[in-house]
């Protein structure tokens, strides 16, 4: 049969299959008689995944998961995205799934996702080879590796960048470019350059197709972004073959790729192969991309609707910039002297919940909280927003308040364990510290450089990702005539 028949026939069916196999579940679930959480599972097919989609896209989502939470408590029962799904907006039970993560639940991503991904990628990694790879990208942000190039690399490409920004700037176009290239340097040691502006143009084809209905028949978006992850992976095994002989040479380069390579024990035993680094490469570069400029976009919004705030933190930078001269970079001890700025950095990640939440599948019946059941295969969602947004741990938790960081005014006594913006367990963000660090020099760099008013109204909007509608233009006006070196 026609390759592209069976396609279209899988295309047309699958809701069908989709919509028989969620019955078998539920029937399943019901003859073994399992208390599941309370809750309603929506219509036929769609469940209520309409529901939560057009709060999504509206700058206040949170009365989707408030109705809910106050009809059946913080554990619900919901059908979203083709399954039933567990809902969790309580910080315990959110703790419990991530932490038993390989135990009770494993990280779930639909195919489509999985073949953006390319198979080797830490996000679908299992078992011993995940926990190493793991730790070896978290190396990648150490304190060691921080004061010896990587703070440096990003204040110097941070300027680069805001060295010709001018009138108006679409802040999330350009924190979009500095964020490849800082993953770029990182990952294999490139400047930016013709080579790594093509590269930049094919991942952000790849990068929209994580974000559209991946039906291969239909979506041109999604077929685009599969032709164009194998022109990024055909870029990315070049490199790897030319360092692989530099390395034969006794070269050796100080990035994610050197250890890569020097790494054994790939999934033969051996070596890692071409594929197996490429694929861990791509990941790396989707995993810090969006997620990072959204921050530093995020926070200059924040920022700029709170003046108080925004002055406080100028009044911390200037007086880094005092100590030093205008174009030293900033050094490990300069980072380490900005509190308030932490306090941003914090409360910006509290209020945007970039990542709003983590699928997990239980792997078996797994009883939780209250005696209720999470049926084998079932689809479990840890919402890390609605604890964020939940008043009950922290107060006036819907307003941007980096003051609540200082000395805990805003927060309630355990809100540290409540705040999880970079998830938990095994699978916590690995570049958790680095993405802290990319805002706080971003910041840094920004406030003692412009001004800046918004270009036109934008609005925040959550769905398919947290951003805003019109990707932030804002008018800059330099402070001083400071160049990158
Ligand atoms: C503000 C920025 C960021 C946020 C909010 C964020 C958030 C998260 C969250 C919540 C997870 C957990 C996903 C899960 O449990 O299923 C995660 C995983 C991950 N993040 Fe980040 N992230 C950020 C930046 C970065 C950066 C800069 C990198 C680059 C190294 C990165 C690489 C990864 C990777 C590779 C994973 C998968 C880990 C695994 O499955 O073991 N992230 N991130």
């Amino acid at each position: 049969m026609d390759s592209s028949l069976i396609v279209f026939l899988s295309t047309m069916f699958a809701p069908l299959a989709l919509s028989l196999s969620v019955f078998v579940v539920l029937r399943a679930t019901a003859r073994r008689k399992l208390r599941l959480p309370p809750g309603n599972l929506g219509l036929p097919i769609l469940g209520e995944t309409l529901q939560l989609i057009s709060a999504y896209k509206t700058e206040n989502p949170e009365p989707f998961i408030d109705d809910r939470v106050a009809r059946y408590g913080a554990v619900f029962t919901t059908h979203v995205f083709g399954e039933p799904t567990v809902f969790s907006a309580d910080p315990e039970t959110n703790r419990f799934i991530l932490q038993n993560e390989g135990r009770l639940f494993e990280s779930s991503y639909p195919g489509s996702i999985q073949n953006l991904l390319g198979r080797h990628s830490l996000l679908l990694m299992r078992g011993s080879l995940h926990k190493r790879m793991h730790s070896l990208t978290m190396s990648f942000a150490n304190s060691a590796i921080m004061r010896d190039h990587l703070l440096v690399d990003i204040d110097r490409l941070v300027r680069f960048n805001m060295d010709s920004w001018t009138g108006r700037v679409i802040l999330m176009e350009e924190t979009k470019k500095i964020t490849f290239q800082l993953t770029v340097k990182q990952l294999m040691s490139f400047d930016p350059c013709e080579w790594t502006e093509n590269l930049m143009k094919e991942y952000m084809l790849v990068i929209e197709g994580f974000f559209t209905i991946p039906w291969p028949f239909f979506s041109t978006t999604y077929r685009r972004a599969i032709q164009a992850r194998r022109k990024v992976a055909e870029a990315l095994s070049l490199v790897v073959r030319e360092r692989r002989r530099e390395s034969e040479k006794g070269e050796r380069k100080k990035d994610m790729l050197a250890a890569l390579l020097d790494e054994g024990g790939g999934g033969s035993g051996g070596t890692f192969s071409d594929e197996e680094i490429v694929d861990f490469m791509l990941a790396l570069l989707v995993a810090g991309y969006e997620t990072t400029s959204t921050i530093m976009t995020l926070a200059v919004k924040f920022l700029t609707e709170t003046p108080h705030a925004l002055a406080q933190l100028k009044e911390e930078h200037t007086e880094i910039l005092a100590k030093k001269g205008v174009n030293e970079a900033l050094q490990l001890e300069d980072y380490k002297s900005m509190p308030f700025t932490q306090c941003v950095v914090n409360e910006t990640l509290r209020v945007s919940n970039i990542i709003s939440g983590v699928f997990r599948r239980a792997i078996t019946d797994v009883t939780i909280k209250d005696g209720y059941t999470i049926p084998k295969g079932w689809k479990v969602f840890a919402s890390l927003r609605a604890v964020h947004m939940d008043h009950d741990h922290f107060k006036a938790a819907r307003t941007f308040n980096p003051w609540r960081w200082q000395n805990g005014s805003g927060t309630t006594s355990c809100s540290m364990n409540m705040f999880t913006p970079f998830g938990g367990g095994p699978r916590r963000c690995p570049g958790a510290e680095l993405a802290r660090v990319e805002l706080s020099v971003f910041l840094h760099r920004l406030v003692t450089q412009f001004s800046w008013v918004p270009a036109e109204q934008d609005k925040l909007v959550f769905f398919p990702t947290t951003r805003t509608q019109k990707r932030y233009p804002i008018l800059v006006e330099r402070l001083n005539q400071v160049r990158a070196m």
